[in-house]
């Protein structure tokens, strides 16, 4: 198909805190909850677009023969329901300001495109934390998730960009040849690579 910044079909989709998803309840059509044989990567059966799923299982794969250990998918696709309780539950827990730094309102959250996934390494601690950007599993996430199609959407030196916190653990599928172009470009958030304002509020 023909790739859209504004479409949530498309793989090259801008979702952020200025760009809701349209329409703002969307629900992908082919969502599967692959099962990794072996891996046991996905023990909760998260849910991911046919396309993310396939380059998903392919990293996980990569990722234990390099020696860096297990993926587990902690989560991948939320409804806009899902989403409204999760920024919810955030929101009161830290306040407004921090808790959407770390959790988008329903109808803006990557999560609800089917193309983003949060990712752990079994046994390595710092699930869903800051630290793990520092366990071998999430350097080495860094460094290769690129080369399956996804990138690490909230790097930390992009707040202000993207509006959250940096979120080593949130991989984003943006198909294998964008995921190339910006690692070799050097540009790590779609917002800059596609020439869109930053996003730091509603
Ligand atoms: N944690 C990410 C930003 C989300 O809620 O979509
Ligand atoms: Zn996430």
């Amino acid at each position: 198909m023909e790739q859209s910044t504004t479409d949530p079909e498309s793989t090259w989709i801008v979702v952020n805190k200025q760009n809701p998803l349209n329409p703002i309840d969307y629900v992908p059509k082919d969502l599967v909850a692959p099962q990794f044989p072996v891996l046991n990567a996905n023990p909760y059966g998260r849910k991911l677009r046919k396309e993310a799923s396939k380059a998903a299982y392919k990293l996980a794969m990569a990722m234990k023969a390099a020696g860096k250990g297990s993926l587990v998918i902690q989560s991948a696709y939320r409804s806009y329901a899902e989403q409204k309780t999760i920024h919810a539950r955030q929101v009161e827990k830290y306040g407004l300001t921090t808790g959407e730094a770390l959790a988008a309102r329903p109808g803006y959250s990557e999560h609800q495109t089917g193309w983003a996934m949060d990712v752990s390494a079994r046994g390595q601690g710092c699930q869903i934390r800051v630290c793990f950007g520092q366990t071998k599993a999430g350097r080495w996430l860094a460094g290769n998730a690129w080369r399956f199609g996804f990138i690490i959407r909230y790097p930390s030196e992009a707040m202000e960009v993207t509006g959250y916190q940096y979120e080593p653990w949130h991989l984003r599928y943006v198909g294998q040849g964008l995921a190339i172009v910006m690692h070799e470009d050097k540009v790590r958030v779609l917002e800059k690579f596609f020439g869109y304002p930053s996003a730091p509020n509603y």
